[in-house]
């Protein structure tokens, strides 16, 4: 700012004196700068998020990181490009205007029209967003499944299937990373093509092995996570096609992609990811439905139309049992320390289930797959950590063999499983009920429900601050 300051006394315009002294600047950044004496706004960003919105019959104009902030205040929402100064002016014509560094009139920006209403921001009457996001969760999954099988989705499925990728690179952080996980399971069975998953910190230091006819799959609720953007920067450097199962349209990472599958969450508000990671890989299945070609075929549509009906159903099911899970929390939040467990296809959750409840509660928490924890981990095991096993119908015995190890040593068990299998019950301290009937592939996604609701009533439980998380964003725009 005193940059600005000491070119605007060396008489240069203001636009001249923020677009020099930005010129000056090195790496990512966004700034907005306020002339007091004529109230004009003008910001400008590099590798950073930056959104303009205008309301014309209010004569209204905002900026913010983020499209969702102008939600009721803007109609049209403008995405500037890199190095673009947004000016802000009720002097002009135009109340939003856009130029280059050299001062001339710029075109480099996209806009949209606001889809969102105010109502999407409201809490109802839930006490904290986290809990009114994993709610809306049935409902986001069958309109999902309406989009994509019967709406304008259908077409975006079309183009992303036609890229035919010899092997996907899936990049991703954090809870998105462990949806690509997800995803990885269901391309690889069902598809056959190769995928890695990576986390988008370590893909663009790691010097990986990518080449054209290879596609990078980029996982993001905001779209604009610096690292995500990274490792999709280096996979356009590779001459490879790019595309996203993103959340917020127009983002940063939408715009750079060649194709975009949008998971249609709505605002997710809550810092701890609920409703995008499961339309994230919910999305990432019906991608893999495209790829096999299933599409095509009405009866095939039915069938995966039932089959998210019937985890939506399911979810349901879990939301109406919640004193079940409020009271786990309530007996188990004060041990020193928690390891989530699962085979197969349910470990992604593991991973997630411990991330969501480190996050929001602050415990230690680990998510292990099941048979990895001979191999070092067991050693913590004693009576003040609690096993949350998530067991499923898939290596059930295995599975239960694994507990026992935890248990000879004074663990705590919550299990995640099916009902009446005594194996199971017997050896559970605490237990919730699960019914995976006709679920298949899509187990994970309905247990991992039972976890956001356990860690979110530990949070509560513990007096945390659950929307917004010590130390946490909500989008990581930087490194
Ligand atoms: C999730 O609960 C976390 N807050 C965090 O791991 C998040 O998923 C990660 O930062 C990725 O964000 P993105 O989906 O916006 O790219």
């Amino acid at each position: 700012m005193a940059l600005v300051t000491s070119n605007l006394k060396k008489e240069m315009s203001f636009l001249t004196a923020v677009s020099e002294a930005f010129k000056r600047t090195d790496g990512n950044s966004a700034f907005v700068v306020l002339n007091a004496e004529t109230s004009e706004i003008l910001a400008i960003k590099r590798g950073a998020p930056l959104v303009a919105g205008l309301h014309e019959a209010n004569s209204d104009a905002s900026v913010s990181s983020d499209p969702y902030a102008l939600v009721g205040s803007s109609e049209t929402i403008y995405f500037p490009g890199d190095e673009v100064l947004v000016l802000l002016s009720k002097r002009n014509n135009d109340i939003i205007s856009f130029f280059e560094l050299d001062g001339s009139e710029s075109k480099n920006y996209k806009s949209k029209q606001q889809e969102m209403s105010l109502e999407a921001t409201d809490k109802g009457d839930f006490e904290h967003f986290m809990l009114k996001e994993i709610y809306e969760q049935p409902g986001l999954i069958r309109d999902l499944v309406q989009f994509y099988l019967a709406g304008e989705g259908a077409e975006l499925l079309t183009k992303v299937s036609a890229l035919k990728p010899e092997k996907f690179h899936i990049s991703a952080c954090g809870t998105a990373a462990y949806a690509g996980m997800v995803i990885r399971d269901f391309i690889e069975h069902r598809n056959r093509i190769p995928c890695a998953v990576e986390l988008a910190s370590e893909f663009r230091y790691r010097n990986p092995l990518l080449r054209e006819g290879e596609v990078g799959l980029f996982i993001s609720q905001s779209g604009e996570t610096a690292d995500t953007l990274a490792a999709q920067g280096l996979c356009v450097e590779n001459k490879m096609k790019t595309i996203s199962i993103v959340n917020v349209e127009g983002s940063t990472l939408y715009r750079d992609c060649d194709e975009n599958l949008l998971i249609r969450a709505g605002i997710e508000i809550g810092v701890a990811s609920t409703k995008a990671f499961t339309q994230q890989a919910l999305t990432g299945c019906l991608l893999s439905y495209a790829l096999a070609g299933d599409l095509t075929s009405e009866e095939k549509k039915k069938e995966i139309a039932d089959k998210y009906s019937l985890l939506a159903e399911r979810i349901d099911d879990i939301l109406s049992r919640v004193d079940e899970l409020k009271k786990i929390a309530e007996e188990i939040y004060n041990y020193n320390g928690f390891f989530f467990t699962g085979r197969g296809q349910y470990f992604p959750v593991a991973l997630e289930g411990a991330l969501k409840l480190k996050e929001i509660a602050y415990v230690h928490a680990e998510g292990y797959a099941s048979g990895e924890l001979k191999h070092g981990p067991i050693a913590l095991i004693d009576d003040q950590m609690v096993n949350i096993a998530i067991v499923g119908p898939k290596l059930f015995d295995k599975t239960i063999s694994n507990i026992q190890e935890i248990k000879a040593r004074r663990g705590v068990i919550v299990g995640l499983g099916p009902k009446g299998e005594s194996d199971l019950d017997d050896i559970c301290d605490f237990k919730f009920d699960l019914n995976f009937d006709g679920l298949g592939e899509l187990s994970p996604l309905y247990v991992n429900v039972a976890n956001q609701l356990l860690a979110y009533y530990m949070a509560k439980f513990k007096g945390t601050d659950i929307d917004k998380p010590r130390n946490l964003a909500k989008s990581v725009t930087v490194e």
